[in-house]
């Protein structure tokens, strides 16, 4: 029987880009110790405190089917921590709650993207956009960036690339490549949506990881709260991967047509984790201070670990839980320095190329691991690039 066109292309004949981390999980199951700098994802699990409100929450009985767009409360409580962010007015009607910010970012593209649209996003790039523009049946297009202006989309690229497309994906704080968008990039971005008239898709989901300048929220800016779609998620801010919680921001009609969406696919989100996600909430900034906090530290580590070398070059990370290194000194790509890394010394990290051409030659440490094994594993990291440097040169 045929499959249809549309998920046999998700990948359009590329690879998803995990190979290094299958590797490494397969040489972990077979028994091998690997240090794993490679997922997006907290060493340490859920606060018990969260885990105590999910318990009660589905104790007192909540766990019947939940209102679709979202609990009022946990509505309200993400427009009002978004309206008390940014300074925009935001409501429940601006808020539906997703399956974690994966499912805010396909349910975004659903509602502003027809078949055979231009959808843009920014390379290097989360390595699910061009298949979550694809299942909307958009054509994917990267903007690339460049290693030496710290991966920051340029007003002449984006001006190039706007017309005649119909929305722009952007993420800061970025993953993979730490990159905070400076006030002039998010200005260069605003002009270049409002200029072409594109729908701007901003994944924010970094927003609380932020540890040089500040968070811009494109939305705040004027002209764009009618033409943005703000991706969130407790994923990232409150170590909550695995309860599959986020939320979609933007227009009440676009909201309107997303929950329609969310009733055809998800039929909405557990009750009892959405009671634990607003007991998180309710929390503020000091639990996401507490979460992002090692983030903070390991990222000091490691521009303390690379001061005294110039072998690899560390991209500015100024948020999000991921630093990009430039290792083409080595004379190897990333791929083959991530692959020879874990063969020889049983670490894993990814290689730019998973996120797109613009990292060629990259590789993203995740910074999630204690800080012992972290700092151990980036000084074997730079003495295996200055060995193979120095082969190489
Ligand atoms: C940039 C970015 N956006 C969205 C997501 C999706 O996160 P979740 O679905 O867990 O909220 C991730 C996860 O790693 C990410 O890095």
């Amino acid at each position: 029987m045929q499959l249809s066109h549309r998920i046999t292309h998700l990948l359009d004949g590329g690879s998803d880009g995990w190979e290094i981390f299958n590797r490494a999980r397969a040489m972990i199951a077979a028994g091998t110790p690997v240090t794993e700098l490679t997922i997006g994802e907290h060493d340490i699990r859920t606060d018990p405190s969260i885990l105590a409100a999910m318990d009660a929450s589905a104790r007192a009985g909540h766990t019947g089917y939940a209102s679709v767009p979202g609990t009022d409360a946990l509505r309200d409580t993400i427009a009002a921590r978004v309206e008390d962010r940014t300074g925009v007015t935001t409501t429940r009607d601006n808020v539906l709650v997703t399956t974690g910010g994966q499912a805010a970012l396909f349910a975004a593209h659903m509602a502003v993207l027809d078949p055979g649209d231009r959808a843009l996003f920014i390379d290097p790039y989360y390595a699910t956009y061009p298949g979550t523009l694809r299942a909307a049946g958009a054509r994917a297009e990267p903007i690339p960036t460049h290693s030496r202006e710290g991966f920051q989309p340029t007003r002449s690229a984006l001006m190039a690339a706007c017309p005649g497309a119909a929305s722009l994906l952007i993420n800061t704080p970025n993953n993979p490549t730490g990159a905070v968008y400076a006030p002039g990039t998010t200005d260069a971005i605003c002009e270049a949506v409002r200029e072409h008239d594109l729908w701007l898709i901003s994944d924010e989901v970094y927003d609380t990881q932020i540890w040089n300048g500040t968070h811009l929220s494109p939305r705040a800016r004027p002209g764009m709260a009618e033409r943005t779609l703000v991706i969130g998620s407790m994923s990232k801010s409150h170590a909550m991967t695995g309860s599959r919680v986020g939320w979609v921001i933007g227009p009440a009609e676009a909201i309107s047509h997303m929950i329609n969406l969310s009733t055809d696919t998800t039929y909405g989100v557990p009750g009892f984790v959405q009671d634990a996600a607003l007991f998180a909430l309710e929390e503020g900034a000091p639990l996401e201070d507490k979460i992002a906090a090692p983030f903070r530290r390991r990222r000091a580590l490691t521009e303390a670990r690379l001061a005294s070398q110039n072998t690899i070059r560390m991209i500015p990370a100024d948020g999000a839980m991921y630093v990009m290194l430039d290792i083409r000194t080595t004379g190897l790509s990333g791929d083959a320095f991530a692959s020879a890394l874990l063969e020889n010394h049983h670490i894993a990290v990814m290689p730019g190329e998973s996120f797109g051409h613009s990292a060629a030659g990259h590789v993203r440490v995740a910074m999630t691991t204690d800080d012992d094994s972290y700092d151990q594993a980036l000084a074997t990291l730079v003495s295996f690039a200055q060995e193979l440097a120095a082969r190489s040169s």
